[in-house]
């Protein structure tokens, strides 16, 4: 499982979040691997529409339908068409409360949930909270290029164990600097059930052969 994040690069906003969404669905079709994009919200609906791979959003807020402008209301990333979210990451954290009631929320509305941790003991308070996945990002590494699953391995084996040791339903996820295949087969091989990644793909300067870099190893 490989989720792209696509920030809010503009190689990944508007008309290019659309191309690169085809993209990643053009590779996950003909090379049977499970890709899921995650777009801003202003492009949400558009790629739901046209491409055929799951759309996650990047984050909605714990709020109810009312008074609330400029936040992102859950049901408004359903009626977009998401089919899950990430929540809390790095560039976006919440408190434990709102984390909780995100994940709450996210159930009530059938989105997956995917929350962001920097470390292993945060790894084990998110598990907690019962989401469908853990993803660890040491936000040092974020965007540097030198992935997570090289350079921190002992992150990603403790947060694996700490979330199972909680709740062995949760599934766990790594990313930060993510981007070749080695990449990819050394994260599984630390027993993660995929990865998140952005740069690596999104700002390369021909994303499809990224892709088809970082699901090689695994083909
Ligand atoms: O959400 C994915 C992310 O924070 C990792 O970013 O650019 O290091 O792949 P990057």
């Amino acid at each position: 499982m490989i989720v792209l994040n696509f920030k809010t690069y503009i190689e990944a906003t508007g008309r290019k979040a659309l191309e690169l969404a085809r993209v990643c669905e053009e590779v996950s079709k003909d090379k049977g691997v499970s890709i899921i994009v995650c777009p801003q919200h202003a492009d949400l609906a558009v790629i739901v529409g046209e491409v055929d791979i799951p759309v996650y959003a990047q984050h909605f807020d714990n709020i109810e339908p009312g008074s609330h402008t400029g936040w992102v209301l859950p049901e408004a990333v359903v009626e977009a068409g998401a089919s899950g979210t990430l929540i809390n990451h790095s560039e976006h954290r919440l408190s434990a409360a709102d984390i909780e009631a995100c994940v709450v929320k996210s159930k009530a509305l059938g989105l997956v949930s995917i929350v962001c941790s920097n470390n292993v003991a945060v790894s084990k308070a998110c598990a907690a909270f019962s989401p469908d996945y853990v993803a660890v990002e040491p936000p040092e590494l974020i965007g540097s290029g030198v992935s997570v699953s090289e350079a921190q391995p002992e992150v990603v084996t403790g947060s694996v164990d700490a979330v199972k040791s909680v709740n062995d339903k949760v599934g766990v996820l790594c990313g930060a600097g993510v981007s070749t295949g080695d990449d990819l087969v050394k994260a599984l091989d630390l027993g993660v059930e995929g990865v998140l990644l952005a740069s690596g793909v999104v700002k390369a300067e021909d994303p499809k052969q990224a892709l088809l870099d970082l699901v090689s190893g695994i083909l």
